[in-house]
């Protein structure tokens, strides 16, 4: 059994749907797991536990597209001091396909995770366009993330 925290930004509930999905199928999977709106996070979140599992949706900042959501920015910001080079991570992200830059917020997480030299558990999960319907695939990844903590012990 692992402890999981998932730590999370949502601005119309996709993202959080998602989480609730992957946080239900972990326990069901034997795991301890914890979701955390990344609002009510703290830095030192991000070193506990045997994995954290870091979801957002894809946003504009600044005009552009193609951005974190900006509560996850901010909270990544609150974190830029904190050693994770000893953490795993695993990554979600969301995105519309209606918008030219879809899903790239996995790119700045992935970016934050390779600046704070934290390893990988396995390749990130993206959702295109609204979750609703697309539980099965958060299942799916889930049993992914608990085969590869069984594979890392
Ligand atoms: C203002 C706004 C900007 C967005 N920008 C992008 C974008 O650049 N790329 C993308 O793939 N999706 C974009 N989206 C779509 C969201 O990422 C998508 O709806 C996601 O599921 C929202 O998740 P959340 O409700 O958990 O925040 C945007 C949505 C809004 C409302």
């Amino acid at each position: 059994m692992a402890s999981i925290s998932i730590i999370y930004a949502s601005t119309s509930g996709h993202t959080e749907y998602v989480t609730q999905i992957l946080s239900d199928a972990l326990k069901e999977a034997g795991h301890a797991a914890t979701v955390t709106r990344c609002e009510k996070a703290t830095a030192e979140d991000l070193a506990k536990g045997d994995l954290v599992i870091l979801a957002c949706g894809t946003w504009n900042a600044d005009g552009a597209e193609g951005q974190l959501n900006p509560y996850m920015k901010m909270f990544l910001d609150r974190a830029k001091d904190i050693d994770l080079s000893a953490k795993t991570l695993a990554i979600v992200g969301l995105g519309d396909e209606r918008y030219r830059y879809t899903g790239r917020c996995i790119e700045h997480l992935q970016k934050f995770r390779m600046a704070k030299k934290a390893a990988q558990l396995l390749p990130p999960l993206l959702i295109v366009n609204d979750p609703y319907g697309q539980e099965e695939r958060v299942r799916g990844w889930a049993k992914k993330v608990s085969e590869a903590l069984s594979a890392k012990k």
